[in-house]
């Protein structure tokens, strides 16, 4: 089995954890590099946080570079706090870090590994795309350089999550998606059409723990609040899988159905800022720019995580 070397750009955040456990637990996988972003919550937490959750997982050798403290235009709002907690990882509590960042900003370091190493690296994206955006405008280079991104973000056919017509991460910088989208980069997208289709439940949760493991302990403490939120406002039992539905490209690709489509994003800054809208009829006649994971078979996924999470967990 060839492994895909990968780094994943990120705002950690309770999903973001679990995708890093989820790279971790996959033989598939070789997780290079975190670089960190402010979204769910502050640079200060997030950066934090990927540190923890790397020496949580046995994993701190993985360097983990500190980015943006900003989205481009628009202000850092707060409304992840509601769904991943003051901390950014719900109810867990993991110590202060040992292991220290890079010395080096997350913008230069994606700029020097994607130009060491051209058509290696795969990039996910899964917090809003503020570090990709000014490395695309600080060196145009790593545009052929990079072999795919894959980004959560958007909503196609679905709602939004944070306004009535736009995902979360997008909307948190809407001008980075912008420009990452239009850069003529590979893109694969992941949004909330498929996304909301895994479901973790709380039953889920339970059976994880049967193995006493601090993975486990984490998995459940960390969902706490994502969970209570999905009860308050969704009236569900759970909670969405969003970014580890990234990794299923190269874990289970044969579980997302994909379509071929023209998306941009609107960044007017009227109602709609942060929408992102797929050509879906050809009417404009814009090349295709990405395609798009329009629906998943979400319990197998669900089920495939549960497993990987098993595994890491009677190891650790
Ligand atoms: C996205 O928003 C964040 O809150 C999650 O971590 C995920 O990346 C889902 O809309
Ligand atoms: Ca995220």
């Amino acid at each position: 089995m060839t492994t895909k070397r990968i780094i994943i750009d990120t705002d950690p955040g309770v999903d973001d954890a679990l995708t890093f456990l989820l790279a971790l637990a996959s033989p598939e996988i070789q997780l290079e590099a975190l670089t960190t972003v402010c979204g769910n919550i502050g640079i200060d937490k997030t950066t934090r946080n990927a540190l923890a959750v790397l020496e949580l997982a046995g994993a701190s050798r993985i360097p983990v570079a500190r980015g943006c403290a900003l989205p481009l235009v628009s202000p850092l709002g707060t409304s992840g706090e509601a769904v991943h907690g003051t901390s950014g990882l719900g109810k867990a509590d993991l110590p202060e870090p040992k292991s220290q960042i890079v010395d080096q900003h997350a913008i230069d370091f994606l700029i020097e590994h994607i130009l060491a190493e051209p058509q290696e690296i795969t990039l996910f994206m899964i917090g809003p795309m503020t570090n990709l955006a000014l490395a695309i405008r600080k060196e145009p280079r790593i545009v052929p350089a990079l072999k795919e991104l894959v980004i959560m973000g958007g909503a196609i056919k679905q709602g939004g999550n944070v306004t009535p017509l736009a995902e979360f991460n997008i909307y948190a910088d809407p001008h980075a998606a912008h420009i990452v989208f239009h850069a003529g980069i590979p893109i694969t997208l992941i949004p909330l059409d498929a996304t909301y289709k895994c479901l973790l439940t709380t039953a889920d949760v339970e059976h994880l723990n049967r193995i006493d493991s601090p993975i486990a302990r984490f998995v459940r403490d960390a969902t706490a609040v994502y969970m209570d939120f999905y009860k308050k406002y969704e009236n569900f039992d759970g909670c969405a899988l969003h970014d580890p539905l990234t990794l299923a490209t190269l874990i289970a690709p044969e579980l997302l159905t994909f379509e071929e489509h023209h998306v941009d994003v609107d960044i007017s800054g009227g109602v709609s800022n942060g929408n992102t809208f797929a050509d879906l009829m050809k009417v404009s006649k814009k090349p295709v720019n990405m395609r798009v994971a329009m629906d998943v078979r979400g319990r197998d996924f669900v089920e495939l995580f549960i497993d990987r999470m098993e595994s890491l967990s009677r190891r650790i």
